[in-house]
């Protein structure tokens, strides 16, 4: 909760969320739960792994991004079946819709569930069936990114790639893009050209982790050599990049997916104090807030609005902006935009007008 008379407002602005990790949000209890469940032997050398509550301590002194990934991916061998992989993500869209979050575009880690002998199909069928359930229970609509891993060999990649494709999984839908996490700095883009260039070939939409550990270089090129459509992070683009890639990132309405908490947590910036708002929406970005991996960083989406509240105090017709900007770089239907739009002009209305009574 954020220490301004904005909380309340925050908490009822519909919200569209574009950078979450499903396997991030699996939080210590149901990891330990799971573990139990599925026999799975968690390390027993690292004290971290004592209780959920030492593991939750453990979370608020990653050193950098690759000392998070070495916990993310322990935590996520835990999940196993269906029913594992069903509940985390409904977890999350029920966690998210207390939020108020409308729509949301999360990712996963298929690859990451290979090497335990997990299929893409059990994976994929899961997710789909929590995601149906979100529509139901809470009238949110959804969309499942793909994520490929830049530590492992670019061949991988291109296997579960054409899994997902020949399993007809972008075809019918069940899969809205294909993106690009882990570590980021020794894998520049150059790396993955031909993915990228078969995915563009079959109009799949393509995003890509970029500025988050590696320079604004990496963002260009991820625009010129990848001809990504959307930016996940993004934030050293404006922290270090020059007024030319800022006005670049603009012009093309390219969307970033920034996630201010992930940031400090990954010591990507010094405190939420430095996190780039101001830049962000003086240069005419278009951009969302979000909070890639919520369990390991301290926090859901409102959790993150209400950080930057804190550090920058923004008004209700600031928030209305971010808001609408969110729902306008979705890859939901142009008709899903305009009735977010209508509910976000109209909590913000309410609110302005509530604080001129006052
Ligand atoms: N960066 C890179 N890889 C990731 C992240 C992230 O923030 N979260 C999960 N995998
Ligand atoms: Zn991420």
């Amino acid at each position: 909760m954020c220490n301004t008379s904005l909380h309340a407002f925050l908490e009822a602005l519909p919200k569209a969320e574009h950078h979450m990790h499903l396997e991030g949000s699996l939080e210590p209890e149901l990891l330990f739960e799971l573990a139990a469940k599925n026999d799975i032997t968690l390390p027993s050398s690292d004290p971290a792994f004592a209780s959920p509550e030492c593991l939750r301590k453990r979370y608020e002194n990653f050193q950098n991004l690759d000392d998070f990934l070495s916990y993310y991916y322990i935590g996520m061998s835990v999940l196993i079946d269906k029913a594992d992989f069903e509940a985390l993500a409904y977890a999350y869209f029920a966690k998210a819709a207390s939020q108020n979050v409308r729509h949301a575009e999360v990712f996963f880690d298929p690859q990451a569930h290979a090497s335990r002998g997990v299929e893409l199909s059990t994976i994929v069928e899961s997710f789909s069936r929590a995601q149906e359930r979100a529509a139901v229970d809470f009238g949110m609509t959804t969309k499942l990114i793909m994520c490929l891993l830049r530590h492992l060999p670019l061949y991988e990649a291109m296997e579960m790639f054409s899994q997902a494709r020949d399993g007809g999984y972008y075809a019918n839908g069940t899969l809205a893009g294909v993106g690009m996490d882990s570590s980021e700095a020794p894998f520049p883009p150059p790396l993955w050209k031909d993915l990228y260039d078969v995915a563009k070939e079959l109009d799949i939409r393509r995003t890509i982790h970029a500025g988050e550990e590696g320079p604004p270089l990496y963002v260009s090129q991820a625009l010129d050599i990848l001809d990504v459509e959307r930016i996940d992070h993004g934030v050293r683009a404006l922290t270090e990049g020059d007024d030319a890639l800022v006005a670049r990132l603009a012009s093309s309405k390219t969307l970033l997916t920034l996630c201010p908490l992930s940031n400090v947590r990954l010591n990507c910036i010094d405190s939420i104090d430095s996190f780039p708002l101001r830049r962000l929406i003086n240069s005419g970005i278009r951009f969302s807030i979000n909070s890639d991996d919520p369990a390991y960083f301290g926090g859901y989406i409102l959790e993150n609005y209400c950080a930057l509240q804190d550090a920058f105090n923004l008004s209700i017709r600031d928030w209305e902006a971010i808001a609408k900007g969110a729902v306008l770089g979705s890859w939901c239907t142009e008709e899903r935009k305009e009735q977010l739009l209508i509910e976000i002009k109209d909590v913000a209305d309410k609110w302005s007008r509530e604080s001129e009574k006052e």
